[in-house]
């Protein structure tokens, strides 16, 4: 087997780390996810689930990774041997969370090359809203695709090939493309809020986001999206950070990392939060309607409410709109380029390939697999399918974390072997959050939502598109985590999980 790779010191892996949790999922998805649920009443369970979740699985994966030097499926192989299944289940929602993720930054490159316009086209939200309508070419319903676009197709191409050239030798190019993707996004999202919360107006959406509507507190589906949200932005249950972590040497500190990465990535999203709901606020007012009518939530969301809100800067308006487009897409690059390495790393653990051709065949595979995606239909196929994925895999691959680390491995055995190393020391809070607390949430939340999506289709979309793009991805990745699993190769018996 190939000598591992090791990131240079602890300061890269953590800029790594925060690089792969900081992305789209704070800037986009956190603030439509948040209009969804409820404004300020979804902060309360996104907290709880931060302490409840976040924190104790980013230990988890951590340790696992440092601890067994391998990818998911031989992290959890080496704890029961089944459970390489869970770990391939994993990585293969890597695999197809980052096809959809790729097509969100081929819109993005739209916007940029559209920048010159937004005066126009950002001008009012109704405009903004028409605009991101257009650009992406929505349809009117899932099965229908109108054509596939080509101006889209091109966006895919475009970042699958960033994100490859920068996989494919290995973690250097990592390191340095995280001194661009981690820095200046977090100056610009400085500089939208200040201008969000300076406009008129804006106290409106900042009270919609900050005052807590306890009433909602009793939907689970709340919860469940909240915990959905931790872990799509943390990067947990997907194998990355376990991958990341396995760059580490044995003896590396641990809980302290995990919680610098954990909170610098949420108080990111809060603060993109505060300026998009700042803008919500300021539209509300402008246009004298509740703050819930002014903008669809949904994925479009950050699309249309940023650009509006960059419009309003009273100079160099497309130059700062450009400066925003080229963050989100270097925020999303570093994020995208964790999930491309977590696939990549884990065919080159099984099969023994090189990393350029581990990286080639997947981002292949998977640009292609895009497709579909820049059809008209390609919102609504996001959209289900990040439904399902988030709400059902991941969360169910996290459960079985806690339990492998809790129980089969054993709470005490697992926290003296980070203690050993650790800056800050993990204890019986640790051990009750992993043992009882996490996955008593986690499966009361996933039981309660599945009732409620048999009630009623998710997002209202015919039932024919939820089973076959929801529940049909569902079974893709059962399905290849079985073979994947069942076939066994030369590198499985060396590490001892064939
Ligand atoms: N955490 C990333 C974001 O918030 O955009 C997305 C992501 C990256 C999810 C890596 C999962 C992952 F494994």
């Amino acid at each position: 087997m190939a000598e591992r790779e090791h990131w240079k010191n602890r300061s890269v892996f953590i800029m790594a780390a925060i690089g792969s949790a900081i992305g789209l999922g704070n800037m986009w998805r956190f603030p439509y996810i948040a209009v969804q649920n409820g404004g300020g009443a979804f902060l309360i369970p996104y907290m709880i689930a931060l302490l409840t979740a976040g924190i104790p699985l980013m230990i988890i994966e951590y340790g696992l990774g440092i601890q067994t030097q391998g990818s998911s499926h031989i992290a959890l192989g080496r704890i029961w041997k089944p459970l390489r299944f869970v770990g391939w289940v994993a990585i293969l929602c890597a695999l197809v969370i980052n096809i959809y993720y790729c097509m969100i930054l081929g819109w993005t490159w739209e916007f940029l090359f559209d920048i010159s316009g937004i005066g126009t086209w950002g001008n009012s939200m109704a405009a903004s809203n028409a605009h991101f309508s257009n650009t992406i070419h929505i349809s009117s319903g899932p099965w229908d695709f109108e054509t596939i676009y080509w101006n889209l197709v091109f966006g895919l191409f475009l970042t699958w090939i960033i994100i490859w050239a920068i996989i494919k030798n290995g973690l250097s190019g990592i390191g340095k493309a995280l001194l661009f993707t981690v820095p200046l996004p977090v100056i610009l999202l400085l500089i939208l809020l200040v201008r969000g919360v300076t406009l008129d107006g804006s106290v409106v959406g900042l009270n919609y986001y900050l005052i807590p509507d306890w009433g909602k507190l009793s939907d689970p589906k709340v919860w469940l999206a909240a915990y959905g949200q931790i872990f799509f932005s943390l990067s947990l249950g997907f194998g990355t950070m376990i991958a990341y972590a396995s760059f580490m040497p044995k003896d590396a500190e641990l809980p302290n990392s995990a919680a610098i990465t954990s909170f610098s990535n949420c108080c990111f999203s809060f603060l993109a939060g505060l300026a998009v709901f700042s803008v919500l606020g300021y539209f509300a007012v402008a246009t004298n309607s509740p703050i819930e009518k002014v903008v669809n939530g949904g994925p479009g969301l950050a699309f249309i409410v940023y650009p509006a809100a960059l419009a309003k800067l009273p100079v160099y308006v497309n130059f700062f709109a450009a400066l925003f487009f080229i963050t989100l897409l270097l925020l999303g690059i570093g994020s995208a380029f964790s999930l491309l390495k977590t696939v990549s790393a884990a065919l080159s653990d099984k099969f023994n390939l090189s990393m350029p051709v581990s990286t080639t065949i997947t981002a292949c595979f998977s640009f292609l697999a895009g497709l579909p995606l820049a059809t008209g239909a390609g919102l609504y196929w996001l959209d289900i399918i990040d439904h399902f994925i988030m709400a059902y895999a991941i969360t169910t691959v996290a459960i079985v974390e806690c339990i492998a680390v809790g129980w089969i491995m054993g709470a005490k055995k697992f926290t003296e072997k980070v203690n050993k190393t650790a800056e800050i020391k993990i204890g019986p809070i640790f051990s009750c959050m992993i043992k009882f607390v996490t996955p008593t949430i986690l499966a009361y939340t996933i039981i309660r939502s599945l009732t409620e999506e048999i009630k009623t289709s998710y997002g209202g979309y015919p039932g024919s598109a939820v089973i076959a793009l929801g529940v049909g991805t569902l079974m893709f990745v059962l399905l290849a985590a079985m073979v994947l699993t069942l076939v066994s190769t030369k590198n499985d018996k060396e590490q001892g999980i064939a």
